[in-house]
């Protein structure tokens, strides 16, 4: 009996040694995040350069076609140099008379002859990462696009270190080099994934506020902003990181308090002006899709009714309550009313709405949402006019998403990139009246645009299609 008890005791203590080196491990690991040398460490795991010594000048090694990309390097207003990759679309592509010339002189061609994907990797690992190569494979293919990716300072071949506001000047840089090369800015679809979502989303805000065109903006994987993520982020799915630290007062205020590179897309949200959409899988195990949840519901916010929530809860009559509860059956009303639904059979389901707001200030009829905005629920009368899509797969993890058919179909879809939109006409799309999409301008009706009426807005330049005369003797 007492050696029971005694082992039992024995046992409680081993337990609590072992909790409290644990604890005290889990301390020193978050103090150390909040020294920046760790936390920058951290968050971009730029050290860490998959596949190990890469040879950015051999894209064929990693499974891209021969001479289809143009491996180069783009300078940043900082003079940063970054290692980048232009790869050809594919009708382009198969239009060279040969595969034994590299793609350089081509680009201007290129860039005039498809849109482009500026695409923007997550953390960790280079341009050259595996799971990166199947998606410029998948969308320089089956969408038939240009892509560009490029790797931030600090990462594989490019020069610097990390930082958020660094981060978006080479994003930036990128988009220049787009521009300068041939680009028109309304063929420029950005795209980020992961921790390339918060840099896409800034970049595409600061466009948005220097009024310059692209065709949209792709965010995979998103996260609302790091500090959510940090409370929310499990390792391996399992273990949540400092959720423990929310029983603790003020102590998660210190984290989100050291965060140095917040990446805060949720706070740009309002300043984003055109078409948005964003794609999460339900077993994401590294981001929750919750988060893209919160970012949706944020794009939607100013078309809602507000709700005036009671502030003191046992003096609030009945009379009050009652209109609360109205209140709150009057907002999901309106969601309804606004948001439309669409439910796709094993892959997932896509919730999307347009946001004229803004326009409210002219002649005077209701234009949804507008009136909240006006109102100043997020800070003013900024007009907006966007459109948000989301789509919520089953499947896709963390870093397959843009590797779902289904996702790639209804990126091309919204953004009319689909190769059969730029050639082969239907009559119904030839006859409509816009030639060139127009970013600002996401179409007349509010809701129910349907997809067939996007075909046939990106019209190529013509002679720039297979097998047509332009000048190919332009090598080196
Ligand atoms: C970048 O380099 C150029 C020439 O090397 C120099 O003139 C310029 O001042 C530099 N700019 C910055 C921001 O360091
Ligand atoms: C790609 O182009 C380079 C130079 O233009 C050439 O030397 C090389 O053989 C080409 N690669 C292939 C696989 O044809």
């Amino acid at each position: 009996m007492s050696s029971t008890s005694n082992t039992g005791l024995g046992f409680l203590a081993n337990v609590r040694t072992a909790l409290s080196v644990a604890g005290g491990i889990y301390a020193l690991a978050l103090g150390l995040i909040a020294v920046p040398y760790f936390q920058s460490h951290a968050l971009y795991l730029n050290a860490l350069t998959l596949p190990f010594f890469a040879d950015y000048d051999a894209p064929e090694r990693y499974g891209l076609a021969m001479n289809k990309t143009y491996n180069f390097k783009i300078q940043t207003v900082d003079n940063e140099t970054l290692g980048a990759w232009f790869i050809l679309s594919e009708s382009f592509y198969q239009s060279l008379p040969s595969h034994s010339t590299i793609p350089k002189p081509f680009v201007q061609h290129a860039l005039r002859a498809r849109p482009t994907i500026l695409f923007f990797h997550g953390n960790a690992a280079t341009r050259a990462l595996k799971a990166r190569i199947q998606h410029y494979s998948a969308f320089s293919s089956r969408l038939n696009v240009n892509v560009l990716a490029i790797d931030y300072r600090g990462f594989a071949d490019s020069t610097g270190s990390p930082s958020e506001d660094g981060l978006v000047r080479d994003a930036r840089a990128a988009y220049e080099w787009l521009i300068s090369s041939g680009a028109r800015g309304e063929d420029v679809l950005l795209m980020g994934h992961s921790l390339g979502t918060g840099v896409s989303a800034r970049l595409a805000a600061e466009l948005s506020r220097e009024e310059l065109p692209y065709r949209g903006v792709v965010l995979m994987s998103p996260f609302s902003s790091i500090s959510e993520l940090v409370k929310t982020y499990s390792v391996l799915g399992v273990v949540p990181l400092v959720k423990p630290l929310t029983m603790i007062p003020y102590a998660f205020n210190f984290v989100t308090w050291a965060l140095i590179h917040k990446f805060d897309t949720l706070t740009v949200v309002p300043q984003i002006k055109g078409k948005v959409l964003i794609a999460h899988a339900e077993n994401d195990w590294d981001i929750p899709y919750t988060h893209s949840e919160i970012l949706f519901n944020a794009f939607l916010e100013p078309l809602l009714p507000p709700v005036d929530i009671p502030s003191d809860p046992v003096s609030t009559t009945k009379e009050d309550w009652s209109a609360f509860t109205a209140q709150i059956a009057a907002r999901k009303n309106e969601r309804e009313n606004v948001v439309i639904t669409t439910r796709m059979p094993n892959f997932g389901v896509m919730e999307e709405f347009t946001d004229r707001g803004g326009e409210t200030t002219v002649g005077g009829e209701r234009v949804r949402g507008g009136e909240y905005w006006a109102a100043g629920q997020q800070g003013g009368g900024t007009p907006r006019n966007r459109e948000v899509i989301f789509v919520k797969m089953l499947e896709g993890n963390h870093d397959y998403v843009g590797v779902q058919e289904g996702l790639q179909d209804i990126i091309g879809q919204k953004f009319s990139l689909l190769p059969s939109s730029a050639s082969t006409m239907t009559p119904l799309a030839s006859a409509a009246p816009e030639a060139t999409p127009d970013l600002l301008d996401v179409g007349e009706s509010t809701t129910s645009e349907a997809p067939t009426s996007e075909a046939g807005r990106w019209s190529p330049i013509t002679g720039m299609s297979a097998g047509t005369d332009w000048p190919v003797k332009v090598v080196e």
